[in-house]
């Protein structure tokens, strides 16, 4: 009803400009981001958001990870430092969490008990703008509580099903648009609704749907990609509405230059991930 609503088309045109590095810059101008990612049988999902994120412009990674991941990370992922424990509890004290600068979690986590509460002390002890993806936003939609605690500007990116797991069952997609623009809107974040042409709705309502991407990234491992590319970009200094737009567009854009040489059958969440060098040239 709110005739203010702005509906916007992001082209290549309409993008926040990408940042230049000084020739002095080092990697403490661009943040250190922690990935809460992985769990048993789902460790790639960590290994691709971890690798997009160092594609994307952050100056640190940690990421959290139960013990019997650690060597698969260690030789995925020889940039990122890692953050190991055996209990999934993820860092219980405030000070523990201070070195980071932004935090992601949500990718292949799993829905445990263990990781239930680990998510719960994570959300309640961090100031730090956060990313929240997958079988986060299922265990918040479960404790809906959390909701309210997520620190200002984090950015929440569900497909459509965990958007209605976390609201409320949707029968045509722009009414989904609409509950999207008033939850951004009533807890100030930035909810970005996947999708073929994803919707990145901002926290006074804006929509700005996507103009990037293919149906060959309808696949597993596409989406663990873009919370990657997300806290990457918002690790490195954008404002999270801008990482969400520009993360977004250049996930699209990388999987679109892939495919001259992949097809819509071959294309895999990895080729993303090695495109987004020739993806932020394009914008650039
Ligand atoms: N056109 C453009 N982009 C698309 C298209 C399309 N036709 N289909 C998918 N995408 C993009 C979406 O916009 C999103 O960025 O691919 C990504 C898919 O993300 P997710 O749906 O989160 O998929 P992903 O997480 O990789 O899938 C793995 O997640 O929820 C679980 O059950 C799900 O097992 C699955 C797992
Ligand atoms: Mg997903």
């Amino acid at each position: 009803n709110d005739t203010s609503t702005k509906y916007y088309y992001t082209t290549e045109n309409d993008l926040p400009l990408l940042k230049n590095r000084t020739k002095f810059a080092h990697k403490g101008h661009f943040g250190h981001a922690l990935l809460v990612a992985g769990s048993f049988g789902k460790t790639g999902a960590a290994v691709l958001a971890a690798k997009a994120c160092i594609r994307s412009g952050s100056g640190l990674l940690s990421i959290h990870i139960p013990q019997f991941s650690y060597s698969i990370m260690q030789s995925c992922v020889p940039e990122a430092m890692l953050v190991i424990d055996e209990t999934e509890q993820i860092y219980c004290q405030k000070d523990h969490l201070e070195p980071f600068t932004v935090v992601g979690a949500g990718p292949g986590i799993g829905q445990k008990k263990s990781m239930r509460e680990a998510l719960h002390t994570l959300i309640t002890n961090t100031d730090a703008p956060m990313v929240l993806d997958a079988d986060a936003l299922n265990i918040i939609s479960q404790n809906h509580e959390l909701m309210d605690l997520l620190p200002k500007g984090s950015i929440l990116t569900p497909h459509p099903k965990e958007f209605d797991r976390l609201t409320k069952k949707h029968e045509f997609h722009y009414e989904r648009i609409e509950t999207a623009r008033e939850m951004a809107e009533k807890q100030k974040l930035i909810v970005v609704l996947k999708g073929a042409n994803t919707a990145v709705i901002d926290v006074n309502g804006d929509v700005h749907f996507n103009s990037t991407g293919n149906p060959a990234m309808a696949k597993g491992g596409s989406g663990d990609v873009l919370t990657g590319i997300i806290l990457g970009l918002l690790s490195s200094g954008y404002d999270p509405i801008d990482a969400a737009r520009l993360g977004v567009f250049v996930h699209g854009r990388a999987a679109d230059l892939a495919l001259q040489k992949e097809s819509e059958e071959s294309l895999i969440a990895t080729d993303i991930i090695n495109h987004l060098g020739l993806a932020y040239k394009s914008i650039r």
